[in-house]
């Protein structure tokens, strides 16, 4: 029904997505794609509105609740504005984060029930599950430090300076999911060599996809 495909990257912040992401852009145009690169939350112009509501440091006081529909709202927008089209027209789309984060930080992460999140991205994402989603891994001693060179970093933004405790829940999350749905997430180790890791995603990418 759709020409194109769907693939997200997933992983906490750190772990490497915005890297590979680039890579496997490279690879799919090389091969003859045509490929649109989207992050979350964002992509449309209300999208990213409500991504400076959610980063915004000084919203403090915002509710577990209300962070999570405010990620869905932006989902639901992004499906319908831009993914179901670029599917369409055969484009083959890679999402920086997806509904998996919002099962991983929502749910394990702030502690809402995984059931509710899960009934959300549905509603969000309709029949756009991904084809294949990355989830990149990382231990936190490695993450630390490779966010410590990270130039673009600045102060962190609302949900990145939560505690390692918070970090922990959310691998934890991200690690039942990928149990959960092992034929479309793939956990993929974020060596610390680039490369290399963009070769164990291409692998992963022909497997499932070409
Ligand atoms: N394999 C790697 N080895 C060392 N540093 C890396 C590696 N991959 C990414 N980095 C660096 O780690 C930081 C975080 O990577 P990034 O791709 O921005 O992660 P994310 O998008 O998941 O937050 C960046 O400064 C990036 O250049
Ligand atoms: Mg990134």
């Amino acid at each position: 029904m759709y020409k194109g495909k769907l693939i997200t990257f997933e992983g906490i912040d750190g772990s490497g997505k915005t890297t590979q992401i680039r890579y496997l852009e490279s690879f799919l145009q090389s091969i003859g794609h045509e490929v649109l690169l989207l992050r979350e939350p964002g992509g449309t112009k209300i999208g990213e509105e409500i991504r400076k509501l959610l980063l915004d440091m000084k919203h403090q006081e915002m509710t577990p609740e209300t962070e999570l529909f405010l990620f869905e709202a932006a989902r639901a927008q992004l499906v319908r504005e831009v993914i179901r089209p670029a599917l369409q027209e055969g484009k083959w789309v890679i999402c920086d984060r997806y509904m998996d984060s919002s099962v991983a930080y929502q749910g394990y992460g702030r502690g809402l029930p995984v059931r509710l999140v899960e009934v959300l991205n549905s509603l969000a994402v309709d029949e756009m599950t991904p084809d294949l989603t990355i989830l990149l891994e990382l231990g936190p001693a490695a993450r630390a430090e490779r966010l410590s060179r990270r130039h673009d970093s600045g102060q962190g933004d609302r949900i990145d300076v939560e505690t390692e405790r918070f970090k922990q829940r959310v691998c934890e999350g991200f690690r039942a999911i990928a149990d959960a749905e092992p034929s479309r997430v793939v956990r993929v180790e974020s060596l610390d060599d680039k490369e290399e890791t963009a070769e164990l995603i291409r692998e992963q990418v022909r497997r499932v996809l070409l």
